[in-house]
């Protein structure tokens, strides 16, 4: 009806009219094509800046996967900000190395396992690749951003941090925060009338709540972890791989609530390590968590300089000789795992309640294990010789991460032209991304890779795959907690197999993944929970 009447109206325009605009264009098609350069100028540019970006779009494709051409300037820049999970499957599927453009950044992904670790592996040609902004949020000079040999010798300094002898010393703390946590999730539904609702927000809290008192123990106050707990996922929001400049400092943008957030978590951080420093400066000190081992070293191994400076002889060398940092550097390093783990570790407890709960032949079989390894007394804490009998759990635990990784690519950058194959040359100054899926979900070393299957771990050969297992990264940067995961996640399952009875409802969207950094259900994880008999 409405484009009937538009038809007649237009039908209806008088002649005169019509002959007026056309002779009204005329003039200005032939002023703009004979008395305005500017014009000219403006538009040969715009035309020359994409024929420019297009020509060397195919040039930087090469002979990989990926359109023939790309959309003008922009790229597939809209789909960016919406990242679908199928998009990414339909990329991996294009070829084991295929590229997008967005705007003038050029992006090689590698799908296949042994490109992947060739781009984790040559620290010569790329280093890991944080947008823009994540300077301003983790700190300028933060050690992550540190390349080479300064990397190597900061992160030696933090890797005692995960011996099994400081690890053994968090777990009591974690024991506390899972225990106050299960109480809320139970609470929740309780407070729900026992109808499901969504849980991924609990568990990004728990996770943050983990995270914050294994890095500062009591020093750190409940409110402040939970504030920490509620604005983090700001952070997590700020970090997009292209923004508008200076929107930090616009108010109310992504970037400027992120900034403010991580602001005041650095803030809080810093006041940590001073009341540690004071704390551990006390007689007979004990660390319970990692500033205090942290610190601890820092102390030892300024005694040994002070005592080698007064000339002793044979002063033995303390195992982790490093200098001392101040309150500032430890909050950036501190914040730096905070950052690392956040959205990691919510996206593993995620899937761990979401799959346990959907699969109670599994669940029996942990619970058997843990009560065991408890000695029947279901209330024991966990603690590390445990861990010695749980390799039905600890086989859970790696197929929850193989099944659903955390982490489904790491961002590098080609820091000079990288010889990728001797077909492909990746461009300087592109993007290159090793994928973790594909490897973890490769048929040929796990077979039915979308079935959930522990089993694969202890009777099958998942565990000779070492190659596939990209869940943590590999190389120089490599998650510097990999084992400390495998064990926290063992303290929560076992709890939670223990002591709470969890039910999942399904909706159509469950299996949908959602990308939000990491991985989640589409959901949010619909989950009803109780305390057991
Ligand atoms: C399920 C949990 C986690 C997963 C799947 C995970 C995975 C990863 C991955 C894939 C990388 C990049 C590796 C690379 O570039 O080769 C990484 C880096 C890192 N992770 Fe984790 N991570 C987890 C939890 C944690 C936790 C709890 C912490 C700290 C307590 C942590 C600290 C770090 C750090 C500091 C780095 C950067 C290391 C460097 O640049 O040298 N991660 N992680």
């Amino acid at each position: 009806m409405a484009t009937d009447t538009f038809n007649s109206s237009s039908a209806e325009l008088p002649l005169s009219q019509t002959w007026a605009s056309e002779s009204s264009l005329q003039h200005t098609l032939s002023e703009y094509l004979t008395g305005r350069p500017t014009w000219q100028y403006i538009v040969t540019l715009l035309l020359g800046v994409i024929i420019y970006d297009q020509a060397m779009y195919i040039r930087r494709k090469g002979s990989i996967a990926g359109p023939p051409f790309k959309i003008p300037l922009m790229g597939p820049f809209i789909q960016a900000l919406h990242p679908k999970f199928e998009g990414y499957l339909a990329q991996w599927a294009s070829g084991p190395l295929s590229c997008v453009s967005v705007f003038h950044k050029f992006v090689v992904l590698a799908s296949d396992r042994d490109l992947a670790h060739k781009v984790f592996k040559s620290p010569t040609y790329t280093e890991p690749c944080i947008v823009p902004i994540a300077k301003d949020l983790l700190g300028h000079r933060a050690w992550v951003f540190l390349q080479g040999k300064a990397h190597t010798e900061y992160r030696r300094g933090l890797a005692p941090l995960f011996t099994n002898n400081a690890m053994s010393t968090y777990l009591p703390v974690q024991e506390r925060v899972l225990a106050d946590y299960f109480d809320k999730f139970v609470s929740a539904s309780e407070a729900n009338g026992n109808k499901p609702r969504q849980f991924m927000t609990l568990f990004r809290e728990i996770n943050c709540a983990l995270s914050c008192r294994t890095f500062f123990g009591e020093y750190i106050s409940q409110d402040a972890v939970k504030k920490i707990a509620d604005d983090f996922y700001l952070a997590t929001a700020a970090m997009e791989l292209v923004n508008v400049p200076f929107s930090m400092y616009i108010p109310f943008t992504k970037q400027w609530r992120g900034k403010r957030t991580t602001d005041a978590v650095h803030a809080e951080f810093a006041r940590c390590a001073a009341a540690c420093k004071e704390h551990m400066a006390r007689p007979g000190a004990e660390p319970n968590c990692i500033v205090d081992h942290w610190v601890q070293h820092m102390f030892e191994s300024n005694a040994y300089r002070e005592r080698i400076a007064s000339g002793e002889k044979d002063v033995p060398k303390p195992a982790n000789l490093i200098r001392e940092f101040t309150n500032e550097e430890i909050s950036e390093t501190l914040f730096t795992f905070l950052f690392a783990s956040q959205d990691a570790s919510s996206s593993a407890t995620t899937w761990l309640f979401q799959i346990l709960a959907q699969r109670p032949d599994v669940l029996d079989r942990l619970r058997e294990e843990n009560l065991a390894a408890r000695g029947g007394d279901k209330s024991r804490a966990f603690d590390l010789p445990m861990l010695e009998n749980l390799p039905y759990t600890n086989a859970v635990i790696k197929e929850l991460l193989r099944h659903r990784p955390p982490v489904i690519f790491v961002p590098y950058l080609a820091t000079k032209d990288f010889p990728i194959t001797p077909s492909y040359t990746v461009p300087k100054g592109s993007m290159v991304i090793p994928s973790c899926w594909p490897a973890l979900h490769d048929p040929e070393a796990y077979p039915n890779p979308d079935v959930f299957d522990p089993d694969r771990w202890i009777t099958g050969e998942a565990e000779s795959k070492t190659k596939n297992w990209l869940v943590f990264g590999a190389g120089a940067h490599d998650c510097l907690a990999r084992r400390y995961v495998p064990l926290s996640m063992a303290g929560m399952i076992g709890k939670a197999a223990m002591e709470i009875d969890w039910v999942h409802c399904a909706t159509e969207k469950s299996e949908e993944i959602r990308v939000f950094a990491t991985l989640f259900p589409m959901d949010g994880c619909q989950l009803v929970f109780k305390r057991r008999a």
